[in-house]
């Protein structure tokens, strides 16, 4: 989910169409809400690389833990000679964690941000010398036509970091498909997913004492003033990270601590007290709501595992294959 300077369409102004779009029909609907992917601008990528750190935010410590630990798992169920294509730049620590068990024929970062992609090859070639590495720049949300030197090799998806759940269960599945269709009809999916766990500890793990998260959600509306004009008082409004479990999912947003008036490129909008701007979803999931997400979405679940504290979990699933029945 890290962006960055991303390919952008810009007017002859100099400001993002889509984001501008995005914030403005965001602020006239009810309620307000604004897609999650603007939170990851230059600062904003800064800022969730400080809540990796974080003590309360475990998700990353639990992932890299299960792929410390599965070597011998992934080598045993992942054969030899794959191309592993990671949705999104890899991270420095886990994807050498993966790439150290299998040896892979070929390393095919993807992300939309050039910036983070020559970083993460540069960073992953240095690491592993006699590995072709083709990054490409894309939007891997939709299919992505993948580099001739490595259409013929089957392919491991590498898909960490729970990102699956920042989407609601229909872009997730449209994901699932759109990744299902870059891999090809043979291909392994391994991809994080994170777990319905106490309420307390998922709250803090998204409003830490702090106040990175808070900082990071805070960091929208300062992008909006800066970007789009715009005048929303950042001293009258508040992080909260809340759990909703119809959803199962944890839900950023931006509350108004007082009733609020502020203009966003020459438009004006309002805020009661306590009226909030939603941010961000963070779906968290059990073995059910996994299995029914990656099925919907073409992936037959082979192997799942947990950490040590059963906070996270990483699952192996293989291209569904056609069948007639049932
Ligand atoms: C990128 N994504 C998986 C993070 C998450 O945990 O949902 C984004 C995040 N938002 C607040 N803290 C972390």
């Amino acid at each position: 989910m890290r962006r960055g300077l991303e390919l952008v369409e810009l007017d002859r102004h100099g400001v993002n169409t889509a984001f501008r779009a995005d914030v403005l029909e965001g602020l006239a609907q009810v309620p307000k809400a604004i897609p999650a992917r603007w939170l990851y601008d230059e600062a904003g990528s800064a800022l969730f690389e400080r809540i990796t750190q974080l003590p309360e935010y475990y998700p990353t410590r639990a992932e890299t833990e299960i792929l410390g630990a599965q070597c011998e798992a992934f080598r045993r169920l992942i054969p030899p000679g794959r191309a592993v294509v990671e949705f999104g730049s890899g991270s420095s620590v886990k994807t050498p964690l993966l790439l150290g068990c299998i040896s892979p024929a070929a390393y095919v970062p993807l992300d939309i941000s050039g910036d983070f992609l020559r970083a993460a090859a540069a960073d992953l070639a240095g690491k592993f010398p006699g590995l072709p590495v083709h990054p490409v720049e894309a939007d891997f949300t939709k299919p992505v036509r993948l580099p001739h030197e490595v259409e013929v090799l089957p392919k491991l998806g590498f898909f960490p970091g729970s990102t699956i759940g920042n989407m609601v269960a229909r872009t997730a599945v449209d994901l699932l498909r759109s990744m299902r269709a870059t891999l090809g009809g043979d291909s392994l999916l391994l991809i994080g997913m994170d777990l319905i766990k106490d309420r307390a500890l998922l709250e803090a793990a998204y409003d830490d004492a702090e106040g990175v998260t808070a900082a990071f959600n805070l960091n929208l509306a300062r992008r909006i003033n800066r970007e789009l004009a715009g005048t929303i008082p950042l001293d009258k409004l508040r992080h909260v990270a809340r759990w909703n479990d119809t959803y199962a999912r944890i839900e950023m947003h931006l509350e108004a601590t007082e009733p609020i008036a502020f203009t966003v490129d020459g438009r004006r909008f309002a805020l009661a007290k306590g009226e909030t701007i939603h941010t961000e979803n963070s779906h968290k999931f059990d073995r059910r709501s996994q299995y029914t997400l990656l099925l919907a979405g073409g992936w037959t679940p082979v192997e799942r595992w947990l950490d040590s504290e059963q906070r996270f979990s990483l699952i192996l699933a293989e291209a569904t294959r056609p069948r007639n029945a049932p």
